[in-house]
């Protein structure tokens, strides 16, 4: 069997998608993704302390005071010191630098709570009560330099409720976050691994 693919995930928050994908690789080791990282922009992060609880070491490191370049070349250079070849966003609220997005191209994964390219940014769920929708979902897709862009992989849809509420609606779109993002990272680490998807070079450590 191949190595699996070294999944760096980054979190700013809660870190309720890091856990699914832990648990989903603890299952079945079989999985093709293993994640070797968790790091985090929010020192005080919860994720943070899950990642403790599933034995996944952690980075983390405050955004504040830090131009978002320098910032990013911490984060790299964290992600390199793990080895990391895959970068799974799993609720990092925070966009990530041009240049970091085009030497991991094709590395970045990220999940969004709506139905891409229905409302990107903030607040999704209240904005598809307001808007009228009558679907709402998440969507995991390819990390470009713009926000909660670039190409949609996979999306799973919910129904939406005449007494639907922000709260309602995001645990139920929240539960399919959980069984999608797993099932998404295991197939693109595979065809990562199988060299069926365009990727640039792993960046290497940084020059002294
Ligand atoms: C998730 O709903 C994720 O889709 C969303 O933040 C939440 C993080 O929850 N991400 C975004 O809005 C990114 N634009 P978690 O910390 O419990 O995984």
């Amino acid at each position: 069997m191949a190595e699996p693919v070294r999944v760096g995930v980054l979190i700013s928050g809660r870190g309720s998608n890091l856990l699914a994908l832990a648990e989903h690789r603890r299952r079945d080791p079989e999985r093709p993704y293993a994640i070797v990282l968790a790091a985090s922009n929010v020192p005080e992060a919860r994720g943070l302390v899950l990642a403790k609880r599933l034995a996944v070491p952690s980075w983390t490191q405050s955004h504040k005071g830090l131009e978002r370049a320098e910032f990013d070349r911490l984060l790299e250079a964290a992600l390199v010191e793990r080895r990391v070849e895959l970068v799974a966003l799993a609720g990092y609220m925070r966009l990530l630098s041009r240049e970091f997005v085009e030497r991991w191209r094709g590395r970045i994964l990220n999940i969004h709570p709506s139905l891409l390219p229905l409302h990107k940014g903030l607040d999704t769920h209240r904005r598809a009560l307001l808007a009228g929708d009558l679907e709402a979902g998440c969507s995991v897709h390819l990390v470009t330099p713009e926000l909660d862009d670039g190409p949609v992989i996979a999306q799973a849809r919910v129904r939406i409720h005449a007494r639907d509420t922000p709260q309602s609606l995001e645990e139920r779109v929240l539960a399919e976050e959980h069984k999608l993002y797993p099932l998404v990272l295991a197939a693109y680490a595979e065809a990562l691994r199988a060299g069926a998807v365009d990727a640039a070079p792993l960046p290497g450590p940084a020059l002294p």
